[in-house]
């Protein structure tokens, strides 16, 4: 089965692995600052804390604000549940907007139309990795949560995708372009919230972990007393998980160059296939970071169960958040992510896809609309 996402592991990340294990200390610890440094200065983020996964950055980003109990935070409807959750585990509430039907992403258009008295904040996806036109979205005048889980890599005006809100986030788990299995990371324009992101990951008491313990231990007569700064749920990555990062950032160009290899393929041959609308690539200045390829499609269900009876696994991502039951909400429809939600299909496309993989579903693609 060609799968629609995947990593792509070498024998660096199981030599890290093993050495982290043999060091008999899988936990928090040294290794994830020296992941966190090296992630820092390969994007050249103003700062940088790794955390669990990119959901519980999401909270910890929303959390970051100090937004007023029960305001409102924008959210657009296509995207993962993280996105919503997170405002609402925080005490707000998510209001859900359209986005764009070519580039998937939301659009000041989009946030401005759901603005009231309540809002406190607006959220932005940079969906499949496509930088979202930040600017218009920063005039709004409102804090911004950036969700780069996606966006690894992608550059919008010269800055890191993440970077550009008062917050950003990244995913690292198992499908994303740089994985640890599970984790992810959370950047601020002001280094002072990933200071205190960096205490309030260790249920707000911030040392944490073997090293500073010992450390503790020779400077402190109690050392096992700990002053508590904020109540905060803990979510402390691993050296394990750092130490996959570590290898994963040496490698990060030429996955990348893989996924966008495979990306070009795409683009230069299912345009020819009538039926095929395909994504837009980057504006010129900007970059890509090809998270997943999602096209848009007639037929879409018939295609989704014909290719995976020829072994090719695709997926939609997201079905929109306001059609879900959980947040179903009674106000206007959202009309461009319920067509997304009709017709658009993420194919395969991963560093680990053979040339045949990708011709395998060129060909399929091309049988199914003939
Ligand atoms: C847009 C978006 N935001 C947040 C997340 C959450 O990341 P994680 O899986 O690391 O919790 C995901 C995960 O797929 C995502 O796609």
């Amino acid at each position: 089965m060609i799968s629609v996402f995947g990593s792509l592991v070498s024998d660096e990340e199981i030599a890290n692995v093993v050495a982290c294990m043999q060091s008999q200390w899988m936990g928090f610890g040294g290794q994830v600052a020296d992941f966190e440094k090296k992630y820092q200065e390969k994007f050249q983020l103003p700062s940088f804390a790794m955390v669990d996964s990119g959901s519980n950055a999401l909270y910890m980003a929303v959390r970051l604000l100090d937004l007023p109990a029960q305001s409102e935070v924008i959210v657009p409807s296509f995207t993962w549940v993280s996105c919503a959750q997170a405002v609402i585990l925080a005490g707000h509430n998510p209001v859900f907007c359209d986005v764009d039907l070519q580039t998937m992403n939301v659009r000041a258009k989009d946030l401005a139309a759901k603005i009231s008295e309540k809002t406190a904040a607006v959220m932005v996806v940079h969906y499949a990795g496509l930088p979202v036109e930040m600017k218009p979205i920063l005039d709004l005048g409102y804090p911004v949560i950036e969700d780069a889980a996606h966006a690894v890599d992608s550059i919008h005006h010269d800055q890191a995708c993440g970077t550009i809100g008062d917050v950003g986030i990244f995913s690292f788990d198992a499908v994303k372009n740089l994985t640890v299995g599970e984790g992810g990371g959370i950047t601020a324009r002001n280094p002072e919230w990933i200071e205190r992101a960096k205490v309030l990951r260790y249920c707000g008491i911030g040392k944490s972990g073997f090293d500073s313990a010992m450390s503790n231990a020779k400077s402190k007569n109690r050392w096992w007393e700990y002053n508590i700064q904020e109540p905060f749920i803990k979510m402390l990555p691993t050296n394990l998980a750092a130490n996959i990062g570590i290898a994963q950032l040496d490698r990060i160009d030429a996955l990348q160059a893989r996924r966008k290899e495979i990306w070009e393929i795409y683009q230069s041959e299912l345009r020819h296939i009538p039926d095929v609308i395909c994504p837009p690539d980057a504006n010129s200045g900007d970059r890509h970071s090809y998270f997943t390829y999602c096209i848009r499609v007639p037929r879409r269900d018939e295609l989704a169960h014909y290719l995976l009876e020829h072994q090719i696994y695709t997926t939609l991502r997201y079905h929109p958040l306001h059609l879900n039951p959980l947040y179903r909400q009674t106000e206007k429809r959202l009309s461009n992510c319920e067509q997304l939600n009709e017709d658009a299909l993420s194919i395969p496309l991963h560093p680990r896809m053979s040339d045949e993989d990708v011709a395998k579903v060129i060909e399929e693609l091309k049988r199914f609309y003939r």
